[in-house]
């Protein structure tokens, strides 16, 4: 289906000759097993079409060493086929210009129609198509070993409070409560969902979408760092940086009862050939059912010379087919960035976060990550790392500093 596609988009733009490029090179940081794995759903699909894939994997995950690379490369002159992208780093690029079109694409194929407009924000540029979504996923969630949950005889925790007392049980049953990779991209996310979970999702979009300065130094604010230092004592001594796939491997192996994280973690699982429902049970992150705290991972399309322009319209034609939308988040953990792609082939979890993303549409519960580059540029959510990280770790040692910190920090950045 998708090379057909590809080939009418030909029939526009001229023939794909001798002369063309098949060459498709990929900036990403999908470097863990679940991740990697994914990527190959799409390497595959594109070498039956006769292309081949030069990978530039920069591994660290949040992307925050790939955005690095890519800078370099793209002020060198020497921008990827593609690359991996989060949010506002979209934005900045296509302001400046750095990107191509593959609207002709887009338009054939009626994406305007299938992918939902929070996203059309961040994959478009004064109606022209830039970037292409790749999935759908989600902070809010939190993952659990199944037999250690019958362990120690604990249930679905459904508000903050119950989070905690679980945790408590595990930690009186010997167990590691929380397992956490304490970097900041890592320490933010969880942020993300704990003041979604304090405050509430409109109270989430006044503080990070609005900036709302009342919001970011409300009692609700400080209530939230409050509940964030309570996750504080579940995680074991060795949590400071390490990195998210060891820590869902702990959760996996049965070292640690939970990870909060988004669902890419379910892609580990899945690696390690693990089966949700059976071996691992996924719940939105308690007090937040019903909200998606959304961040996609799209391809930038970067203004690349003539020969190379046939690659990047295959690739973009194979990332929006239904059938690679399926195959590949399937494995990725993540839910389709297309509203029209059956779920009959995604386990119990990712069909849940498949209606999710569908009722929170249309409910106004769907919002960008702070964490993630959904909500603010990168120089703010950079500062709230900074802040997150430094309370999390100590060097702030109050909520009531933390609010203050971040508020300032937020306004240097802005
Ligand atoms: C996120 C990205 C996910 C996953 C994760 C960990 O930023 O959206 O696809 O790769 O980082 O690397």
């Amino acid at each position: 289906m998708a090379s057909a596609a590809t080939a009418a988009v030909f029939g526009f733009v001229g023939v794909a000759h001798a002369a063309d490029n098949k060459e498709i090179q990929m900036l990403h940081w999908w470097t863990s097993g679940g991740e990697a794995a994914a990527l190959n759903v799409l390497k595959q699909d594109l070498a039956k079409e006769g292309y081949t894939w030069k990978d530039v994997p920069v591994a660290g995950g949040g992307g925050e060493a790939a955005m690095t690379t890519l800078k370099a490369m793209v002020a060198a002159g020497n921008p990827p086929t593609a690359s991996q992208i989060l949010g506002y780093f979209a934005l900045d690029y296509a302001e400046a210009g750095k990107l191509g079109d593959v609207s002709s694409i887009a338009a054939k194929e009626h994406w305007a129609d299938v992918v939902p407009k929070a996203l059309q924000k961040f994959t478009t540029t004064n109606g022209k198509w830039d970037a292409v979504p790749v999935n759908i996923h989600s902070v809010n969630w939190v993952w659990i070993n199944k037999a250690v949950m019958e362990k120690i005889g604990g249930t679905e925790p459904k508000s903050f409070d119950d989070f905690v007392a679980l945790l408590g049980k595990a930690k009186a049953a010997g167990v590691i409560p929380l397992a956490l990779g304490g970097q900041p991209w890592q320490e933010a996310t969880m942020f993300d969902s704990v003041v979604a979970s304090t405050g509430g999702i409109e109270f989430y979009k006044k503080a990070f979408v609005d900036l709302d300065e009342s919001a970011l130094k409300s009692a609700t604010m400080k209530q939230a760092f409050d509940n964030l230092a309570k996750l504080k004592e579940f995680v074991d001594p060795n949590f400071a940086g390490r990195d998210w796939n060891l820590a869902t491997a702990m959760v996996i192996k049965g070292d640690a009862l939970v990870q909060v994280m988004g669902d890419w973690a379910k892609g580990e699982f899945g690696a390690a050939k693990k089966v949700a429902g059976s071996d691992f049970l996924c719940y939105r992150f308690p007090g937040t059912d019903g909200s998606v705290i959304y961040n996609t991972d799209m391809f930038a399309l970067f203004n690349v010379s003539a020969d190379r322009k046939a690659a990047q319209l295959a690739l973009a034609d194979a990332t929006m087919s239904i059938s690679f939308q399926s195959a590949f988040n399937v494995v990725k953990g993540s839910v389709p960035a297309r509203m029209d792609v059956p779920d009959t082939a995604f386990d119990a979890c990712g069909k849940k976060g498949i209606a999710d993303v569908k009722s929170a549409n249309a409910k106004g519960s769907f919002v960008g990550s702070m964490a993630q580059n959904y909500a603010q540029p990168p120089a703010v959510a950079g500062a709230y790392h900074d802040v997150v990280t430094k309370f999390f770790h100590g060097e702030i040692k109050t909520s009531d500093a933390a609010v203050t910190e971040l508020v300032k920090a937020i306004n240097n950045a802005k």
